[in-house]
């Protein structure tokens, strides 16, 4: 199978092109390396240093003749999607919209889109299934939704499947402590260099965290599944990709200080602003659809991640 990941030099990215290509896949990153690495880029993989908006993707794209491309190349901080809302929606939209077009000149059989749970916004019902209100509270959600949308005006009309992965907390080995939302990678750094992690509030506060091959298995079993992904109804193509699992943040700091066997403190101070309560995402229609399921226990994540933390010190 021939596939161009967008974001392959990325977290998550890296983390799917180092696992796929054992599986005969044949893989083009595209990656401007904004806040990827050519570390997560294994050397067999054909590399090409482009920003999604600029259409020499478009080029590459159709050089590659793909039969799958995973679009995962995003700005992806959120709190930078709220200094500047249209640097966001220009990559997340608009590069969307070029990846889409492109694939549909490809020739592509299916696009497979990165979305989030920020879609959203505050949970009205819990556990959030794809049938949920969406009201995504940040731009990042809303630049997500719209390049849904996006998928949809571009791809349906040509015939190319497309689903869109509404990840939830992803964390595992390459995630960046400064990036966003990575409050994993943040405590396991913290705690490798013997500095406390810091639990904003009371650390009740619940996500479904999911590890990073979890999302991977999710993308491949999506990428080979023989029907189509994109049904009718308002949901069509959304799927939500995670544990089903609430875990709270004190539960998080508890497990790495076991798979870290941190000696240290873990430091209070008072909770942030429109910081989310509680989200858990139910995974039902992924498993009923193309038959896959988060497999990863929470602390055999945890360990497998602060073992890779412990060794980049
Ligand atoms: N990590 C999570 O918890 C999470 C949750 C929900 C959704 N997602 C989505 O998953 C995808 C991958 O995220 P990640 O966590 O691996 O983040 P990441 O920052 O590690 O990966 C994003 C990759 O895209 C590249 N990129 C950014 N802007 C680009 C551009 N204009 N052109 C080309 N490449 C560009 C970056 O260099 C990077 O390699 C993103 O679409 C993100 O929104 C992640």
């Amino acid at each position: 199978m021939r596939v161009v990941v967008t974001g392959g030099a990325g977290f998550i990215g890296g983390n799917l092109v180092y696992a796929l290509l054992g599986g005969g896949w044949e893989i083009t990153v595209i990656d401007d390396l904004s806040t990827g690495s050519m570390d997560n880029v294994h050397p067999a993989t054909g590399f090409r240093r482009l920003d999604v908006r600029d259409p020499r993707t478009a080029e590459a794209i159709i050089a590659a003749s793909p039969d799958i491309v995973v679009h995962l190349a995003a700005q992806v901080s959120v709190a930078a999607s709220i200094e500047d809302p249209e640097f966001d929606r220009e990559v997340n939209v608009e590069g969307t919209r070029l990846v889409a077009e492109a694939a549909v000149a490809a020739g592509a059989q299916r696009v497979l889109f990165a979305s989030s749970a920020a879609v959203y916004g505050e949970p009205q019902e819990l556990p959030l299934t794809e049938d949920s209100p969406v009201a995504p509270a940040v731009p990042y959600g809303a630049s997500k939704l719209a390049a849904e949308s996006v998928l949809a005006e571009v791809l349906r009309p040509a015939g190319v499947d497309f689903a869109a992965l509404r990840f939830a907390n992803v964390y595992g080995p390459r995630q960046r402590a400064e990036g966003e939302g990575g409050v994993v990678a943040e405590f396991a750094s913290r705690m490798t260099a013997g500095i406390s992690p810091v639990i904003f509030g009371s650390g009740t506060q619940t996500r479904d965290f999911i590890y990073v091959a979890d999302i991977v298995s999710a993308i491949a079993a999506a990428a080979s599944h023989e029907g189509a992904l994109a049904g009718p109804g308002p949901t069509g193509p959304a799927y939500n990709i995670s544990t089903g699992i609430a875990t709270s943040v004190n539960m998080l700091a508890e497990g790495l200080r076991v798979a870290l066997r941190y000696p240290g403190t873990i430091e209070r101070a008072d909770a942030r602003d429109g910081d989310v309560e509680a989200s858990v995402l139910s995974p039902g229609k992924a498993a009923s659809t193309f038959g896959w399921k988060a497999a990863v226990e929470l602390q055999d994540g945890l360990d497998a991640t602060g073992s890779w933390f412990a060794r980049q010190r």
